[in-house]
Parts: C-alpha cells; sequence; structure tokens
C-alpha cells in the first residue's frame, strides 16, 4: 500500500472547494477539509467517504479568526502526510466603499489575504524542505478588473494573483508547484451571499462549479502556472503578462519622464 497523501481545502462546505474535495479525494487523497458551517462540511465528508473511501477529516474553524487560523496551521506544520494545500475558502461583498460596512472590508481582507498567507507559510516549510507539494491559491477575474462594486474584493484577489506569482518566482527551482486559478463567475452560494444574487447574472456567463474544478485540474495536470477556466484564448494571457513585464521594464529609468517636463 502507498504512504498516504492528505489534501487540505479551505472553504470545502460548498462551491468549488466541496468539489476539489470530491476531485482530490477520487485522485486518492485523504482530505482535512475546512470552513465554519461543520454540519455541511460533514454533509461533503460523508459522501466523499462512500463515494472514494478514503479518509476525510472535518475541521471547523473560522478563518477570520486568529485561534481557529492557529488551528489549520498546526495541521499543516505538523502533519507530515500534508502534499496539498488548496487556499480556496473566500468571501465577496460587493458594494460601493461609501454604502459598505468597515466590518465587511476587513472580513475581505482578513479571510481571502491574511488567512491564505498564514496557511501558505504555515506549509512552506515542510514542502521545501520535502522538495514536494501543491498550493493551489484560488483567486479570480476580479484580480485584474476593479467594478464599481469590487474595489476591496478586487483587491484581496489582485493581492492573491501577485502573492501567489511571487512564490512560483521563488519556488521555480523546486519540486514544490503552486498552481494559481482565475476563476470567471461560477454558480455558487458566494453570489447570493455577496448582495449581488446569481440569479440577476447573465446566466451565458455562469460556469458550473464542476466544470471549474475539472478545467483548473486539466490545467494543472498540464503543467500551467496560471489558469483561466473560462478563457478560450490563451494567449490572451500570455500578452497580458507580456505587456506587464514589458511596463515594470520600463519604470527603471530612474528619471522623470519628458512628458512631466522637469527640468
Ligand atoms: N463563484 C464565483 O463566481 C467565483 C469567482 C471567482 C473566484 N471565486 C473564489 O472561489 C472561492 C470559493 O468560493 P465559492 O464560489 O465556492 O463560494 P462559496 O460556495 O460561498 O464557498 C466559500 C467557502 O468559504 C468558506 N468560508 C467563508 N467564510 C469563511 C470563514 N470565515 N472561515 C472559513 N471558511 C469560510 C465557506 O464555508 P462556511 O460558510 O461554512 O465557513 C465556503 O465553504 C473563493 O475564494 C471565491 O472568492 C469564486
Amino acid at each position: 500500500m502507498s504512504a498516504p497523501k492528505t489534501a487540505v481545502i479551505t472553504g470545502a462546505s460548498s462551491g468549488i472547494g466541496a468539489v476539489y474535495a470530491d476531485r482530490f479525494a477520487k485522485r486518492g487523497y485523504d482530505l482535512v477539509l475546512v470552513a465554519r458551517r461543520v454540519d455541511r462540511l460533514e454533509d461533503v465528508a460523508d459522501q466523499i467517504r462512500k463515494a472514494h473511501g478514503v479518509n476525510v477529516e472535518a475541521l471547523q474553524a473560522d478563518l477570520e479568526k486568529d485561534n481557529d487560523i492557529a488551528k489549520v496551521e498546526r495541521v499543516l506544520s505538523t502533519n507530515p502526510t500534508v502534499r496539498i494545500l488548496v487556499n480556496n475558502a473566500g468571501l465577496a461583498r460587493l458594494k460601493p466603499l461609501a454604502q459598505s460596512l468597515l466590518q465587511d472590508s476587513l472580513a475581505q481582507i482578513a479571510l481571502n489575504m491574511t488567512s491564505l498567507t498564514r496557511l501558505t507559510h504555515a506549509v512552506l516549510p515542510a514542502f521545501v524542505k520535502a522538495n514536494d507539494g501543491l498550493i493551489i491559491n484560488i483567486a479570480s477575474v476580479l484580480g485584474i478588473h476593479a467594478l464599481p462594486v469590487s474595489a476591496v474584493y478586487s483587491g484581496t484577489k489582485g493581492f492573491v494573483i501577485n502573492f501567489t506569482r511571487g512564490l512560483q518566482e521563488e519556488l521555480a527551482s523546486t519540486g514544490v508547484r503552486v498552481q494559481l486559478v482565475n476563476p470567471a463567475t461560477t454558480a455558487t452560494e458566494i453570489w447570493d451571499n455577496s448582495g449581488i444574487p446569481l440569479s440577476a447574472l447573465n446566466q451565458e456567463a455562469v460556469m458550473t462549479t464542476e466544470n471549474m474544478v475539472d478545467a483548473a485540474l486539466s490545467g494543472l495536470d498540464n503543467g500551467e502556472k496560471v489558469t483561466w477556466p473560462s478563457v478560450a484564448d490563451a494567449t490572451l494571457w500570455d500578452r497580458y503578462d507580456e505587456a506587464r513585464s514589458a511596463l515594470f521594464a520600463a519604470t527603471q529609468t530612474g528619471k522623470p519622464a519628458p512628458r512631466y517636463n522637469i527640468a
């Protein structure tokens, strides 16, 4: 029998995380599933145990809370079977900032940025030591696009994109893989909770959760570092990234651009 290997998936009580849980169980991983709604986590865990016969632990944690993040950090830093971390738990509160509650903005920052950073810190030393391991960070197409209702959400997902790209650079010469996934609109509970009901969206632009995760896993299997599950023309990303890189190179002049007329 092969040695046990475990995937830790945050936000696995619904939506994208619950599908990742099913798919990694199908690939033979034991699971630690993290979220606040433990009844929903237990339902997902039961279905997966029955379907795939793997070990599944439902770990209740509110990843906006310091002590609860610490519970998950402990698993990540002490369980030697952990091979995969899927940083998926996320929250959207979609309203213009002037009409938003500060606590909603801070909750998005705490969950989408702080907890993702802390959990990555917790797992990385063991992955680097083993020269093995996989981190999947779920950002969003809104990480490169800000709507008049998404200043904070887009800001948090922009962080996930840059954080993940930086990590990929750091780990390029190691066996540790980091995949950045940028879903577009996916049919999950996040929308009704965000203040914009799923039913109000253009239904043609909505992907099923299963399709989103299966496309992302196909990208992973093909060695993609940055996955845009809904984008048909993959050269768009290459060209975007080339333009970004050229813009960065053009900043390295040490003097004001001529158009500013500084003598
Ligand atoms: N759906 C989309 O259109 C879309 C598009 C782009 C990116 N994304 C990203 O995809 C990821 C998954 O979201 P989803 O669409 O699958 O939405 P979802 O069904 O609402 O799932 C969000 C998950 O995060 C968990 N979560 C929320 N707050 C938490 C907290 N404080 N502590 C621990 N877990 C918490 C939820 O569980 P509990 O409530 O039980 O805690 C749930 O399992 C998010 O990062 C989201 O930003 C989604």
